[in-house]
C-alpha cells in the first residue's frame, strides 16, 4: 500500500515585515488585509500541529498544494522553503504554487529560487511536472499567475493543457495509479473572482483521458466533487482546509488527507482519510471514505 499526504494553503504566518518599498503595489491592499483579518485565521500554532501529526503518520510521499506565502515578500519564500523542509526532502515532496505565491510580479522567481527542486520533474522538467513514486504518476500544474488587484484566478494556458492531455494519455498506457495536483480547483462555488479561468478546458482533458485522483486547495475547505471521465467513469477532485485554520476562525478549521492507494490497474483501491485540529489543538481523523475500490 501507498500513502500519500495532502495538505494546501498554509499561508505561512507570523508575515515579515515588509519594506515600505515594497508595498508599492498589489501588496498593498494583501497587507491591510492581512493585518484586519487574514492574522487571527491563519496560525503558527495549528500548522505546527498539523505538520507534526503528517510526519507522524509517515506517509510515503506528500503533496503541497501551494499558497504558502500571503502577498509575495522575498522573505516569505525563504521561510517557506524552511517550513517545505520542515516536511521532508525534495524528493518526498511535491509542490505546485498557489495564487498567493505570484501575488505581484517577481513572485514566481522567487519560488523558483527558494522552492525549483520541490516543483520539478524526474526527469528536471517544469509545469506540467511527472514524478513517479510507486505506484503513483504524480502531475504537478501551475494555476499561479500575477492577477490586477482584488482577483484571485488562475490560469493553466493552452501550453500545459496540451501537455496534461498527453501525459495522462502516455500514463494510462504505463497503467499506474495518475494523481493531478493544482492550486485552483476545477469546480467551485467560489465567486467569480477567484475561480480558474480555463476550467472547462481542463474538465474537457479530463473527460478525454481521465485520472484517477485530482487534488486541490485555495477554497481553503474540505471539498470532493466527480468528475466526468472517459467511457462513464468518474475522477474525485479533492479539496482540503486551509492548514493553518484555526478552529472557529474560519468555515474549515485546519486539517489534511491521507490517501491510501492499493491494487492494481483496472481495480484500484483508494481510500481518503481526514485528520484535522480539535478546538482543544489536538489533531484527530475526521472522517474515512473510499473513492475507489
Ligand atoms: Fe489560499
Ligand atoms: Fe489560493
Amino acid at each position: 500500500m501507498f500513502t500519500l499526504a495532502h495538505l494546501s494553503d498554509p499561508h505561512l504566518a507570523p508575515l515579515p515585515a515588509p519594506h515600505w518599498s515594497e508595498l508599492l503595489n498589489k501588496r498593498v491592499t494583501g497587507y491591510i488585509n492581512w493585518q484586519r483579518q487574514r492574522r487571527l485565521i491563519h496560525d503558527a500554532g495549528v500548522l505546527k500541529n498539523i505538520v507534526a501529526d503528517l510526519n507522524a503518520q509517515k506517509p510515503d510521499h506528500i503533496a503541497c498544494i501551494g499558497d504558502l506565502t500571503n502577498i509575495a515578500l522575498p522573505d516569505e519564500f525563504v521561510r517557506g522553503r524552511v517550513w517545505l523542509e520542515s516536511l521532508g526532502s525534495p524528493q518526498h515532496v511535491s509542490l505546485v504554487p498557489g495564487n498567493h505565491d505570484a501575488y505581484v510580479r517577481g513572485g514566481l522567481e522567487y519560488a523558483a529560487r527558494e522552492w525549483g527542486a520541490y516543483m520539478k520533474g524526474d526527469d528536471g522538467g517544469s509545469f506540467p511536472y511527472l514524478r513517479r513514486r510507486g505506484p503513483l504518476a504524480l502531475i504537478g500544474l501551475s494555476t499561479a499567475v500575477p492577477t490586477a488587484l482584488g482577483l484571485a484566478t488562475g490560469r493553466l494556458g493552452a501550453k500545459q493543457l496540451a501537455a496534461l492531455a498527453d501525459m495522462l494519455a502516455a500514463l494510462k498506457r504505463e497503467r499506474l495509479f495518475r494523481v493531478v495536483l493544482i492550486h485552483h480547483p476545477p469546480v467551485s462555488a467560489a465567486r467569480w473572482y477567484k475561480l480558474l479561468l480555463d476550467a472547462a478546458a481542463l474538465l474537457h482533458v479530463i473527460a478525454e483521458h481521465g485520472a484517477d485522483l485530482l487534488l486541490h486547495g485555495h477554497d481553503h475547505l474540505a471539498m470532493l466533487n466527480w468528475l466526468e471521465g472517459p467511457h462513464g467513469t468518474r475522477v474525485p477532485a479533492v479539496g482540503v482546509p486551509s492548514a493553518s485554520a484555526a478552529p472557529g476562525m474560519a468555515k474549515n478549521a485546519a486539517g489534511y488527507n491521507l490517501y491510501a492507494i492499493d491494487g492494481a490497474p483496472g481495480a484500484w483501491r483508494c481510500e481518503m482519510i481526514l485528520r484535522g485540529i480539535t478546538p482543544n489543538g489536538d489533531v484527530a481523523e475526521q472522517k474515512r471514505m473510499m473513492l475507489a475500490g
